[in-house]
């Protein structure tokens, strides 16, 4: 029952789409938070240096394995050697799982936060008020898993119907939106009272803050962020046409994402410090600052409500691509239809979310090593599962497929590739090298 593969329509349609899945809550919930966690200007730093050496090579790596190969993870590691490289496909799969679980969970808070902002619920007025306010949602028992049943309905509703369909429309016309929206809130911020001891924070590097935790958190963060070390954009690297260059699209997408995320730090954290926030307040960061700041600018309420849908939709384009990678699996290799594959693995990650929203608030008193479940989660996946993948992948790369991946006659990335020594020595020595590093120090 082999069915055409689809494809996306266009140029800009891929570049979109893979910075559909890159661009989400990483960006904007995430990065101001670890960012505020860990020394600002300090993390800022590591986390560009990440992206732009270890992060792009793997970015390519994954999108040169997913056209060569042509299916998901498991498939593409199959075709192109097999053997126990399959694994990291397998393990792929295992992380889109535990990323999902915690990640629907915050969408369910953009869902929630949209409807209270635009019906009042949510009084933008006192800065205090907007702490409690959070603390006492998220810790509710019952309404937080209702919103990520919801978030997690809508990715399966998308994914089920395929990946050429509705994604590529939507991305094109929000993104740029959210975008906009970004730019002029980032002004709003940065002119607030107050605001320049974020910039200052967010800008000017204290080198005595860096320890191992604060440069495994900026790694982990940069392969978070551009949706790399699990598949994801193998995934989406096999559906993007042969004409693509995929170097450049490559360097599209990370520019892209970053873009989004130093944007982000410039509207969290110059408003963290100019409300009296606690930076390090941890992932209830954006939540609490964010309708602070809507406060300050007019039709508050109309603009916050259309940035947290706007956000949602971000978080939508993200775990779409992380459903995507479960279900592409099981329709390539299981032949399970595509509908039954989506919602089957909907139901699990579902399951699997709930422990974790419940950890904000009644299991909380369950910790290990002063961790919850929601944090062990998100540490296992970013700080673990994700950089082992980015090694894998780039040791493949680097010493097994490198002339299939290079074969422009089959999906290849063509010789016209002027930086191909450099990337091939990066995916080589450097990357394993620095990541391997970085991973036993922090043990
Ligand atoms: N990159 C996405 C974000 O920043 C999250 C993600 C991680 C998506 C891994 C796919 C794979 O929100």
């Amino acid at each position: 029952m082999a069915q055409p593969r689809g494809q996306f329509g266009s140029k800009v349609g891929f570049v979109l789409a893979a910075a559909g899945s890159a661009i989400g809550l990483g960006n904007i919930w995430k990065f101001p938070y670890l960012a505020g966690e860990n020394g600002g200007a300090v993390f800022l730093i590591l986390y560009l240096g990440f992206v732009f050496t270890i992060g792009l090579s793997v970015m390519l790596a994954e999108l040169a394995i997913g056209r060569a190969g042509e299916k998901n993870p498991v498939g593409a590691f199959a075709r192109l050697k097999g053997g126990p490289w399959t694994v990291v496909g397998y393990m792929g799969v295992f992380t889109g799982f535990i990323i999902l679980s915690f990640y629907s969970v915050v969408g369910g808070w953009t869902l929630a936060y949209a409807l209270q902002t635009a019906t009042g619920l949510l009084a933008l007025s006192d800065a205090e008020a907007l702490g409690n306010a959070f603390g006492a949602f998220v810790a509710d028992p019952i309404g937080p898993v209702g919103y990520h049943g919801l978030f997690m309905a809508l990715t399966v509703i998308v994914v089920a119907r395929g990946i050429d369909t509705g994604i590529e429309r939507a991305c094109r016309v929000l993104m740029p939106v959210l975008f906009v929206l970004l730019a002029v809130l980032c002004v709003r911020s940065l002119t607030l009272p107050g605001a320049g001891a974020g910039i200052a924070f967010f800008l000017e590097p204290d080198f005595s803050k860096v320890s191992a935790g604060t440069v495994t958190a900026a790694l982990g963060q940069a392969f978070f962020s551009l949706s790399l070390g699990m598949g994801a954009m193998i995934t989406y690297g096999s559906y993007i046409s042969h004409r693509e260059n995929l170097p450049k699209a490559a360097l599209w997408v990370t520019s892209l994402d970053t873009l989004i995320a130093v944007m982000a730090g410039f509207l969290i954290l110059p408003a963290v410090f100019a409300f009296g926030f606690d930076p390090a307040a941890g992932p209830g960061l954006t939540f609490i600052t964010l309708p602070a700041v809507f406060s300050q600018i007019p039709l508050g309420a109309f603009f916050g409500t259309l940035f947290f849908v706007l956000l949602a939709v971000a978080a939508l384009t993200s775990a779409m691509s992380l459903l995507e990678v479960v279900v592409a699996y099981l329709v390539d290799e299981k032949g399970v239809p595509r509908a039954k594959a989506a919602w089957g693995a909907g139901m699990v990650i579902f399951l699997l979310g709930i422990p974790s929203s419940l950890s904000l608030g009644v299991w909380s008193d369950f910790t290990v090593a002063g961790k919850g479940f929601f944090d062990i989660m998100d540490y296992l996946a970013s700080n673990v599962l994700l950089p082992t993948g980015g090694i894998l992948i780039a040791l493949f790369v680097g010493w097994t497929v490198y002339p299939q991946v290079m074969d422009a006659d089959n999906g290849g990335i063509g010789h016209e590739f002027r930086w191909a020594g450099v990337w091939r020595f990066v995916c080589r020595f450097v990357a394993p090298a620095a990541i391997a590093w970085i991973l036993v120090n922090r043990l």
